[in-house]
């Protein structure tokens, strides 16, 4: 395995925290790289399959997914399946992938196996993003994803404790930093379930923003009931309801996120710069 980058970007969404909208940011996100016309996948890293759920892949054609990959059971390329989004496909998971940290304590080199999957099973079919879904741990399967990322994204819930574990998180990226991944970045952190009417919600952005600067996306997620309910109709938010203001700050998040990392083409840009001042 070289270190020649296949595919562009490699972003993992993590947070050992539970519920702070790792998923609905990796849907909702890997939907807008898409619609900006990116050839995006999904990694669903999670046993919970939520993210595979949220783009309505149902149960039974889930047999083949990120477990049976990761053991070596699967080449990448027969898991992947299109979405009802043009440009974005995904590697789903089934609850398989929960028996995965256990059985995979005394394989070789057990940190590397999602990055030499990557590289190896797509060397013909590269993406220009790649988005994973982090399950909420720190355990092997998250370590697999910061191992073969090039970035980090963390979302933060706007809550009292929102930074209670961020310096455990901060901790082991620099560690695999240090000892696997070299050139993983930290993309930015998120604000997610921001009400702005809220004083804590305010107080908590202020906090973030005063102690990670620019690490912090200008971007925030609002609260917004329409996030919520489109993983029950099997679609991302950005498809169920385009217009509300989740979907409308996941568009705004992703160009945000590319333009940071310099993936947009001129005509890219053009049309980033054209929305924006009509928005
Ligand atoms: N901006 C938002 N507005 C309203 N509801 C949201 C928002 N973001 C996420 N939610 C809801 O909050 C819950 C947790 O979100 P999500 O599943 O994305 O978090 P997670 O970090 O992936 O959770 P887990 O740690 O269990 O994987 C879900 O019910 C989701 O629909
Ligand atoms: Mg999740």
């Amino acid at each position: 395995m070289t270190d020649l980058n296949i595919h562009k970007h490699i972003i993992a969404i993590a947070n050992q925290k539970g519920g702070v909208g790792k998923t609905t940011t990796s849907v909702n996100l890997a939907t807008a790289t898409a619609a900006i016309g990116k050839k995006t996948l999904i990694i669903d890293l999670d046993p919970q399959g939520n993210a595979s759920t949220g783009l309505g892949i149902d149960n039974h054609s889930r047999r083949v997914g990120a477990y049976e990959v990761i053991i070596g059971q699967s080449n990448a390329k027969d898991a992947i399946q299109n979405t009802i989004i043009p440009k974005l496909d995904i590697i789903p998971a089934n609850v398989n992938l929960a028996a995965a940290e256990i059985e995979l304590i005394n394989v070789n080199s057990r940190e590397f196996l999602l990055k030499k999957i990557l590289h190896d099973d797509l060397k013909e079919d590269s993406y220009e993003v790649i988005i994973i879904d982090c399950p909420p741990s720190l355990g092997l399967l998250t370590i697999n994803a910061l191992v073969a990322a090039t970035g980090i994204i963390i979302p933060l819930q706007c809550e009292f404790f929102a930074l209670e574990g961020l310096v455990h998180l901060m901790n082991t990226v620099n560690l695999i930093k240090k000892s696997y991944n070299p050139s993983l970045q930290i993309d930015g952190i998120v604000l997610t379930m921001m009400d702005k009417r809220n004083r804590l919600s305010l107080l908590v952005e202020a906090d973030v923003r005063a102690t990670f600067k620019n690490l912090v996306f200008e971007t925030t997620i609002p609260r917004n009931i329409r996030l919520s309910e489109a993983p029950s109709h099997g679609k991302p938010a950005l498809i169920y309801d385009s217009k509300c203001l989740g979907s409308v700050s996941y568009m705004m998040l992703a160009r945000e996120v590319l333009t940071k990392k310099n993936l947009l083409n001129d005509n890219e840009r053009q049309n980033v710069k054209r929305e924006k001042s009509v928005g």
